[in-house]
């Protein structure tokens, strides 16, 4: 998901093209601003947290992007192209090392594991709207 300060920023564009070029398949996007049921159900492992209501607070102030990418170890390869959660500590070639400049504004959130890509795609996408398709060329 491409979160409200990168929206802002204009990166959409740069975003999608890091993970285009690395050769993962997009299969489903879609541009919206979070409710905050929505929020709650993404970051429900963070409830109760020091930096929970700031988080909901800023995932909800603007739209977002949310996605689902496809590919051989996608999981992993979004969280080696994101880079580590708070940008100062992020290598500096990495989405986050290069845009974000805190922990709160990280530019981008990707799941952790397949278990979570699961449950946050059900939350944005129905199944009929992951399209299905071959790379041709
Ligand atoms: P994200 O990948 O979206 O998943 C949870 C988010 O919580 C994380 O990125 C950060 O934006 C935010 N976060 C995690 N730890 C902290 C913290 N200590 N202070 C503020 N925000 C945090």
């Amino acid at each position: 998901m491409i979160k409200p300060d990168g929206v802002q920023r204009n990166l959409i564009g740069k975003i999608i093209s890091r993970l285009e070029d690395k050769g993962l398949k997009l299969v489903a996007i879609k541009f919206l601003r979070l409710t905050k049921e929505q929020a709650a159900e993404h970051y429900r492992e963070h409830a109760g947290k020091e930096f929970y209501e700031r988080l909901i607070s800023l995932i909800t102030s603007a739209p977002v992007v949310a996605m689902v990418w496809e590919g051989k170890n996608a999981v992993f390869i979004v969280r080696k192209l994101m880079g580590a959660t708070d940008p100062a500590q992020a290598d500096a070639g990495s989405i986050r090392g290069l845009y974000g400049m805190s922990m709160g504004r990280n530019i981008i959130h990707g799941a952790d594991s397949v278990d979570s890509a699961r449950r946050e795609i059900s939350i944005y996408f129905r199944p009929e709207e992951l399209v299905s398709y071959e790379k041709t060329l």
